[in-house]
C-alpha cells in the first residue's frame, strides 16, 4: 500500500469515527443538542456544549476550545439565566427561532434574537468559534441571520468586532464575568465610544479605567506595542456604517485571544504555546500608573520613572500648587499666560483637540507628535528644543488675520505626515513641543 492509500483509509476512518462520536457542527430543525451532546466546527478548534464554570454546579451553554486542555470558554449563551439541572436543550422551535429550553422542554432560557427566520435553518459552529444561524436555502452561505460574534461576552477573538454597526445600531462590547464561577456580567467593560475620533474605552463600574487613545492608522496610539507585527494585523474601522475594531493573526496556527479579566481588573492578550501546554501572557492594559485615566489631569504629562509621575507641559504650571504637591494631579495644569485668541476650527489630516487635554504620557519609543497652541510670550523657551528633530512652528497669536494663515500651515503639515495615514494625534511628547493650531 502506497502513503497515499493509507492517507486515504485514514481519513474515512476519521470520518467515520467523527460521524460515530455525533461532531458535527451543525444541527437543523429536527436536532437537539442536549446534555453530553456538543457540536464540534468543522476543523476541530472549537466545541459547544453546556459546562458548568469554576465551582459552580450551574449548567451553561457555552463554546470553548476542543483542543485546549486547559478548558477556556470563550463564549456563553445564557450568561444572565443559569439553569439548574441536568434538563438543557438547544434547539431550532417551530418558528425557527433557535433556543434554549429546560424543565422537560417547558422554559425558555435563552433565544437567539435574530430579525429574520430562515425557511431552512441550520446552527453551525464555524472554525472561528462563532456560531451562525443561515437559511439552507439561502445560495450564499456567508449570510448569517444571527451570529454570536455580535454578542461577545468577555473575549474578543480574531475576526470578532468590537464596536458598532451604525445602520442596525448593534453594538459589540466585552463585559467581564462577575467571578470565575459566574458568567454573568461584571462591571468591568470595553466598549467604542463614538466620538468625532471614536475610541475604545475601558470602564470600571460607571468610572472611565483605560483608554487606549485614537487609533493613527495603524494602531491605537497609546499602544506602541501593538505596532504593526508578523503575528497579529489589527484593523479600525469609522464610516458612516461601522466604528469597530478588530485583530486577525496572521499565522492560522497561532491561537490568541484577550480577555477582560475580572481578576485584576485587565484587558489581556494571550497566546496558546503547545509546547508548554499553557497560555502565554502576550500583552495586558493598564500596563502601569500613567495608563490610569486623567491620572495627571489636564496638561499634566505622565512620565513613569518620573518624579514626580506627572509634571506639566513646558508653558503650564499646576494648578493648584497645593493639591499638586501632596501627589494629587487629578486639577492638572493651566497655561502661564492665557492665550489671547479663539479656538480656531478646521483642519485635515490631524486629529485636533479642543478644551483640555487629559492623558498624555511620554513615551520611551513608538510615540508622535503633539503640537501644543501656546501665547507667543511663551515661545522664548522652547527655542533650545527646536534643534531636537522638532518642527517648531512659530505663530504670533495675536492678530486675527494671521488665523487663516496658520489654517494653512496646519493643513500642510497634517498633509506632509500623510504617511500617518491622517489621525494624527496626542500621546508623543519627546522632549517636543511645537506651538500651533
Ligand atoms: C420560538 O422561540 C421564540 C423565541 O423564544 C418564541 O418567540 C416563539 O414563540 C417560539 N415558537 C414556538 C412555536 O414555540
Ligand atoms: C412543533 O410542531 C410539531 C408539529 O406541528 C409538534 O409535533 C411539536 O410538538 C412542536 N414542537 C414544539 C417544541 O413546539
Ligand atoms: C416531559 O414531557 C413529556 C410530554 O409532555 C412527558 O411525557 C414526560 O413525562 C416529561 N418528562 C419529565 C421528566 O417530566
Ligand atoms: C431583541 O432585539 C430587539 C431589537 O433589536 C431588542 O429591542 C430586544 O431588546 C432584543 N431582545 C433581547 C432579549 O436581546
Ligand atoms: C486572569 O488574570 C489572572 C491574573 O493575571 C490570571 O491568573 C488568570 O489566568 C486570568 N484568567 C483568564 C481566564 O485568562
Ligand atoms: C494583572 O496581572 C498581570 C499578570 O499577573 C500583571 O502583570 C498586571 O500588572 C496586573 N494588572 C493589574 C491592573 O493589576
Ligand atoms: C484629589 O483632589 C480632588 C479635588 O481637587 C478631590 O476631589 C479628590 O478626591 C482628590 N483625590 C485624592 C485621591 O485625594
Amino acid at each position: 500500500m502506497d502513503l497515499n492509500a493509507i492517507m486515504f483509509q485514514g481519513t474515512i476512518l476519521l470520518l467515520l469515527f467523527s460521524w460515530c462520536t455525533n461532531a458535527a457542527d451543525s444541527i437543523t430543525q429536527s436536532q437537539t443538542i442536549s446534555e453530553g451532546r456538543t457540536l464540534v466546527s468543522a476543523d476541530g478548534s472549537f466545541e459547544l456544549g453546556f459546562f458548568s464554570p469554576g465551582s459552580s454546579t450551574n449548567r451553561y451553554l457555552g463554546i470553548w476550545y476542543k483542543n485546549i486542555p486547559i478548558k477556556t470558554v470563550v463564549w456563553v449563551a445564557n450568561r444572565r439565566n443559569p439553569i439548574k439541572d441536568l434538563s438543557g436543550v438547544l434547539m431550532i422551535n417551530n418558528t425557527s427561532n433557535l433556543v434554549l429550553l429546560s424543565q422537560n422542554t417547558t422554559s425558555i432560557v435563552w433565544y437567539a434574537n435574530s430579525t429574520k427566520q430562515a425557511s431552512n435553518p441550520i446552527v453551525q459552529l464555524l472554525d472561528s468559534g462563532n456560531l451562525v444561524i443561515r437559511d439552507g436555502n439561502d445560495g450564499n452561505s456567508g449570510n448569517y441571520l444571527w451570529q454570536s460574534f455580535d454578542f461577545p461576552i468577555d473575549t474578543l477573538l480574531p475576526g470578532m468586532k468590537l464596536g458598532w454597526d451604525l445602520k442596525s445600531g448593534l453594538v459589540r462590547t466585552l463585559l467581564a464575568w462577575k467571578n470565575w464561577d459566574d458568567p454573568s456580567p461584571g462591571d468591568f467593560t470595553w466598549r467604542m465610544e463614538l466620538h468625532e475620533n471614536p475610541e475604545a474605552v475601558m470602564w470600571k463600574g460607571s468610572e472611565e479605567y483605560y483608554r487606549s487613545g485614537p487609533w493613527n492608522g495603524l494602531r491605537f496610539s497609546g499602544a506602541p506595542e501593538l505596532r504593526p507585527n508578523p503575528v497579529f494585523k489589527f484593523n479600525f474601522v469609522s464610516n458612516e456604517n461601522e466604528a469597530y475594531y478588530e485583530y486577525h493573526t496572521l499565522d492560522k496556527s497561532v491561537i490568541s485571544r484577550m480577555v477582560m479579566n475580572q481578576t485584576n481588573y485587565s484587558r489581556q492578550r494571550f497566546i496558546w504555546i503547545e509546547a508548554d501546554s499553557t497560555w502565554s501572557l502576550y500583552a495586558y492594559v493598564p500596563r502601569d500608573n500613567c495608563d490610569s485615566y486623567n491620572l495627571c489631569g489636564p496638561y499634566g504629562n505622565c512620565i513613569i520613572g518620573g518624579s514626580p509621575i506627572c509634571q506639566c507641559l513646558k508653558g503650564f504650571q499646576p494648578k493648584s500648587q497645593q493639591t499638586w504637591n501632596p501627589m494629587n494631579w487629578s486639577q492638572g495644569c493651566v497655561r502661564r499666560t492665557q492665550l489671547s485668541c479663539q479656538d480656531i476650527r478646521g483642519g485635515s489630516g490631524c486629529a485636533i483637540w479642543y478644551g483640555n487635554l487629559i492623558d498624555i504620557r511620554q513615551l520611551s519609543a513608538g510615540g508622535q507628535d503633539l503640537y501644543v497652541r501656546m501665547a507667543a510670550s511663551e515661545l522664548g523657551e522652547a527655542k533650545d528644543e527646536q534643534k531636537t528633530r522638532v518642527i517648531v512652528i512659530v505663530i504670533v497669536a495675536v492678530a486675527a488675520a494671521l488665523i487663516s494663515g496658520m489654517l494653512l500651515i496646519a493643513y500642510l503639515i497634517c498633509k506632509s505626515r500623510k504617511k500617518f495615514r491622517g489621525n494624527v494625534t496626542f500621546y508623543v511628547l519627546q522632549k517636543t513641543y511645537c506651538h500651533i493650531v
